[in-house]
């Protein structure tokens, strides 16, 4: 049986790493081992931001790199300096970008994840942690999906992560590669691209503009702050004997968008006018829920930040950091946004005054 045990010294990869989940996992790993060495891999696409991880610059044991996880020969270089844990955060992740452009999420989700299993095998490691999403299950209208429920993804961001989540498994089967494979519900927390739907709703009612709301806004997903996602990824990481197998990570906070949108406004004391309703995404998944007993069983964790408490805090983050997300809300941002969300009615647009 493999241990997870880690000592001072080991080296860690990790890809995506200037995004909103892998910065904070930078951050929460060297709290939990200040002496590891730590690179970070990421390509800083749109989504990549290096003031994640500004106050690593210049620190020992820290290295990024920029680069892209389907470049074969940059992934190899990394690969044969050496590594003890690998954990791919790498991905393309907004489904309504890959609705519009799914190309880029075949390369990275699955093209990506291939690059990084081969220089894994050339290049043995001690784990090669797969950081899949519970959206593979598509959508869940009963019981949560248990990690051997079908995987049914029904969009080309969740059909591509499928493909990851899977193709590395084959490297455990196939190679003996020691792959563990996670799947988590949605992330919220500092740091998240303001396109994600609880930054999106915090920022848009700080500046007084609309939230766009999918249909009925009844679609329901769990909700699990960052640091508890990254806290159940450490557990993992040293726990013992659990190569080849997929978890579950979750926190029984399901909310549906109508609710997360009034507990915005609410811990803002904005008005609830300020919800609007738009063209709902094509084939939007009703619901997302899992059941994470089996990493509560293998790790003894458990999510430890309280949902309103959670949600409260998030929101003063955003206030507190205007000069972290202003400068990402413009340019293709609002392209992005004027062509994905239609407005079911005739208020103004971001950027062209305020909502009444
Ligand atoms: N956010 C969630 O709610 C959630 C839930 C479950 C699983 N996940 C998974 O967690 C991981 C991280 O998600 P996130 O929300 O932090 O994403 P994010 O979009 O904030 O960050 C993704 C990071 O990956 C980098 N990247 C993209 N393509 C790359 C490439 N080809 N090579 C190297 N780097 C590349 C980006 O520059 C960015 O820094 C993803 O794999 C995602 O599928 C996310």
């Amino acid at each position: 049986m493999a241990s997870g045990k880690q000592a001072a010294g080991e080296r860690y990869l990790v890809t995506g790493g200037a995004g909103f989940i892998g910065s904070s996992f930078v951050r929460a790993l060297r709290r939990r081992h200040p002496r590891a060495s730590v690179t970070v891999l990421d390509k800083l696409t749109y989504a990549g931001n290096p003031a994640n991880l500004s106050e690593f610059e210049g620190t020992p044991g820290y290295a990024f790199v920029r680069g892209d996880i389907c470049d074969a020969a940059v992934v190899e270089r990394l690969f044969a300096g050496g590594f003890d844990w690998v954990l791919n955060f790498a991905a393309e992740t907004h489904v309504d970008r890959s609705i519009g452009d799914p190309g880029q999420f075949v390369m990275t989700d699955m093209y990506g994840v291939y690059t990084l299993l081969e220089a894994a095998r050339r290049h043995p490691v001690r784990r090669f942690v797969q950081i899949s999403t519970d959206e593979v299950y598509g959508e869940v209208l009963g019981d949560p999906a248990g990690e051997e429920a079908p995987l049914l993804p029904r969009n080309p961001y969740a059909a591509s992560k499928a493909g990851g989540d899977r193709l590395a498994y084959s490297y455990f089967a196939t190679y003996g590669l020691p792959v563990v494979i996670t799947r988590c519900c949605n992330n919220y927390g500092p740091y998240q691209y303001p396109e994600k739907l609880i930054p999106l709703f915090a920022t848009n009612a700080i500046a007084g503009e609309r939230l766009p709301v999918y249909g009925s806004g009844r679609n329901r997903r769990d909700w699990i702050h960052v640091d508890d996602h990254c806290s159940a990824l450490l557990a993992l990481l040293e726990a013992p004997g659990v190569e080849g197998q997929v978890f579950n990570v979750g926190a029984d906070n399901e909310k549906d968008v109508l609710e997360i949108a009034a507990l915005v406004l609410g811990a803002l004391e904005k008005p609830a006018t300020l919800v609007a309703h738009v063209v709902d995404r094509p084939g939007h998944d009703r619901r997302y829920a899992v059941d994470w007993g089996r990493l509560r069983e293998a790790t003894g964790w458990r999510p430890a930040v309280p949902f309103e408490e959670g949600i409260r805090a998030t929101v003063r983050w955003y206030q507190e950091h205007e000069d972290w997300w202003r400068p990402l809300k413009s340019g293709e941002f609002l392209e992005f946004y004027k062509r994905n969300y239609k407005f079911l009615d005739a208020r103004p647009e971001p950027g062209e005054g305020p909502a009444t």
